[in-house]
């Protein structure tokens, strides 16, 4: 996966970093272009995966739009180029203020995930002179088969309305004239390998299209949100996800009106593999029953493991030697913060570099000052 000059360029730089693959991300955003944009599908990147500029200049460039969940990702995508009519805001928990930044920029839509959030928009758009463009996110109970922490469709989940609040939400919906509603939107989880829960989603939203039309309403659009998920085990094995089964189940599935336009926001998939945490190892610890490799990257770095017992690669980049078993942990006061337990790799020692794979998504952006460690730094491909 990575190259002897990128290897030797590595040595120079002080640990940990993250290293960012953009032919990867390139070959990856055209496959989208091929499989899903020449569908005519419009596709927002969730930039809360990640939020790097050198990344979302080609992600604007392959002609993508943004999914932002908060004020800040509105403004990071606006700074990155982007148009206001390219962003899709969503979020359980938008402050006045939030909602304020997306009607001033005009924003493609909001996805407005309760009746209340609906009574405020509408409240705050007609103090504002203005008419917000709404998506109504709807909580389709749908089993997502993924971690439960990044499930969110099940009405046990905070997100988006569910059905019993939908006689209510018909009888409001007239009530609101500073929202101009344009579609329904949906978001059942994240890294969602199997694609037998999107062909349920797809069900729901029929169905519920259905009801849309005969309470006399037109949608414009339909948004399918994210989820797709990536290979962790193996990321050179399936560098890019299979875009092309990805958007044909939705092609095959969808009951589209004439003219509706189809929208997906999606996040890992797109940059979860262009990724790698790069770090040192500082120490061999013998234990009782393992070898520690302790290295200097941390949960601090990259949380996933210790949030969702999520599994990434490690690589060993300096050593070829006969193989010994470890537990690669990082240096913070946690027992969580352990990346991977009892994993066969090349023998290693003080000094040696390890890459942590598929760390593109939710790494970086989800980095924190936890025992007063530095953000760490990024490079690219370029570099
Ligand atoms: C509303 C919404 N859309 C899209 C996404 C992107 O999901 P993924 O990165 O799994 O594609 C998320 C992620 O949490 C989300 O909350």
């Amino acid at each position: 996966m990575f190259s002897s000059t990128q290897i030797e360029a590595f040595k120079k730089l002080q640990t940990p970093f993250y290293f960012y693959d953009l032919d990867l991300l390139r070959e990856t955003l055209s496959q989208i272009s091929e499989h899903g944009l020449s569908k005519g599908f419009h596709i927002h990147f969730a930039i809360k995966a990640n939020f790097n500029f050198p990344i979302l200049k080609l992600i604007k460039a392959a002609g993508l739009g943004i999914d932002c969940v908060s004020g800040k990702e509105i403004e990071r995508a606006i700074e990155a180029g982007f148009e206001p009519n390219q962003l899709a805001f969503a979020g359980v928990g938008k402050t006045d203020d939030e909602i304020l930044t997306g009607l001033r920029y005009n924003i493609f839509s909001f996805n407005c995930e309760s009746l209340q959030e609906l009574e405020v928009l509408n409240e705050l758009a007609s103090k504002e002179g203005k008419t917000a463009n709404v998506s109504i996110r709807l909580n389709p109970n749908v089993e997502a088969n993924t971690h439960k922490y990044i499930t969110t469709g099940l009405n046990e989940n905070k997100f988006g309305i569910t059905a019993d609040k939908l006689p209510a939400l018909f009888e409001l919906l007239p009530s609101f004239k500073a929202l101009n509603l344009t579609g329904i939107h949906f978001h059942i989880g994240s890294q969602i390998r199997d694609l037998q829960p999107f062909a349920d989603l797809c069900e729901k939203v029929n169905s519920l299209q259905d009801l849309f039309e005969q309470k006399g309403y037109q949608l414009e659009h339909v948004n399918l949100g994210g989820g797709y998920g990536i290979d962790y085990d193996a990321p050179d094995d399936e560098p890019i996800p299979n875009f092309k089964a990805f958007f044909e189940l939705f092609e095959r599935k969808l009951e589209l009106r004439e003219g509706q336009k189809v929208h997906f926001e999606l996040g890992r998939s797109i940059v979860g593999q262009c990724g790698s945490l790069i770090s040192k190892v500082l120490f061999i610890k013998e234990g009782i029953s393992t070898n520690f490799a302790v290295i200097d990257a941390g949960m601090t770095e990259l949380i996933r493991p210790a949030l969702y017992q999520a599994s990434h690669k490690v690589d060993v980049l300096t050593s070829n030697k006969p193989e010994k078993t470890y537990d690669v942990v990082g240096p913070i006061c946690e027992s969580s913060d352990t990346f991977q337990r009892g994993i066969t790799l090349p023998k290693i020692n003080r000094g040696d570099l390890v890459a942590i794979r598929s760390a593109g998504a939710y790494g970086e952006v989800m980095s924190s000052g936890f025992n007063l460690r530095e953000r760490v730094k990024a490079y690219y491909t370029e570099d």
